[in-house]
Order: structure tokens, then sequence, then C-alpha cells
């Protein structure tokens, strides 16, 4: 499984329930990174969405407690074991801050785009640099949009020696 983030300096990922920042470049790699396939988040995340609905060309497996909650055109899953019970192994976690955390245990690779920049925040995703389990696998070079810089670094689960 993967998880796909935009994180900043902090490793922060939103405030109030909305994104830090819309960077336009990021926006389509996650597109072509998720297109046609399923994306698992949370029903916080889908309301972050244009009118709140799902998104289009994938798959969506939404989590929510709430058992008379449905979305026209995305599955809800009511706790973590029947959402990966039906999930993918190709399956994006897309946040929010709270799916990341269910999952990370579950995912290999993480597509991590890191903003130069320190932004108010309520929510973040854990630090990969500081946890011995990660690692950087690839790192492409700084790109910037609106005098924001980013750059694109991948991380993958380390794998124990045999
Ligand atoms: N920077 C990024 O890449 C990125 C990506 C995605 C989101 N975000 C940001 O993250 C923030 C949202 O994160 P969040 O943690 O507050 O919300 P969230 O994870 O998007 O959604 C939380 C909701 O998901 C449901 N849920 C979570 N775990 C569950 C479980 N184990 N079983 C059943 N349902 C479960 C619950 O829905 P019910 O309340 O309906 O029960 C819960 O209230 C926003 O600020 C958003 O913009 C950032």
């Amino acid at each position: 499984m993967n998880a796909i983030v935009a994180v900043d300096q902090n490793w922060a990922i939103g405030k109030g329930g909305d994104q830090l920042c819309y960077i336009s470049a990021d926006l389509k790699r996650f597109k072509e990174l998720t297109l046609g396939h399923s994306v698992i988040l949370g029903r916080k995340t889908l309301a972050t969405f244009p009118g709140g609905r799902p998104l289009k060309g994938r798959r969506n497996l939404v989590l929510s407690r709430d058992p008379s909650l449905e979305i026209e055109g995305a599955e809800v899953y009511h706790d973590i074991e029947a959402l990966l019970a039906q999930a993918p192994e190709d399956s994006f976690v897309i946040g929010g801050e709270s799916v990341y955390r269910a999952l990370l245990d579950h995912c290999d690779t993480v597509y991590v785009t890191k903003i130069a920049h320190s932004f108010p925040a309520d929510v973040w995703f854990p630090d990969l640099d500081e946890d011995p389990a990660w690692q950087r696998a690839h790192e492409e070079e700084p790109l910037e949009e609106k005098g924001l810089a980013f750059r694109y670094v991948t991380y993958e689960r380390v794998r124990p020696c045999i």
C-alpha cells in the first residue's frame, strides 16, 4: 500500500480542516500517481474536495464511524479491518492525519511533497526522517511555484536483511 502527502518543514499537513496551501504542479502529480487506483481517505478530507465529492477516475474508500453515512460515488467503511479486507495492494492512502496514522504500518512507500516553509497547523504526518523504519529512496530536484520551494521525496520502508 502507498501513501501520498504534502508536508511543510515540520511535517504539518493542514489547518482548520483545509490544506496548508495548494501547489498546482503537486496537484497534477497527485492526479497522475493516483488515477486508476483506489484512494483511501477520511470523511473530513473528503469534505475538503470541491463540492465534497469523491475523486473522479479513482475508487474512493472513505472511512467514517457514522453508520448512516452514504456517499454517491464512494464506498464507506466504518472500521480499518473492513476497509483493509477490500483495499487493493496498490491503493493510495491520501489522508488526513487520523487515516495516515491508522494505515502507515500497512504502507511500503510514501510519496512526500516537502514544502520548504513553516505554516501554522493543527494536523501532522509522522516525521519519517526520525523513524528508522523508513528511508529516503528517491529525491527529486527542488521546484518552485508562487514563491514556494518544494521537492518530491519518496520514502520506502526499510526491509529487514535476511
Ligand atoms: N497535506 C496533505 O497532503 C493532506 C492530505 C489530506 C488531508 N490533509 C488535511 O488533513 C486534515 C484532515 O485530517 P483529520 O485527521 O482531521 O481528518 P481525516 O483523517 O480526513 O478524517 C477523519 C474522519 O475519518 C473517520 N475515521 C478516521 N479514522 C477512522 C477509523 N479508524 N474508523 C472509522 N472512521 C474513521 C472519522 O469520520 P466520522 O467523523 O464521520 O466518524 C473521522 O472523523 C485537513 O486539514 C486536511 O486538509 C492534508
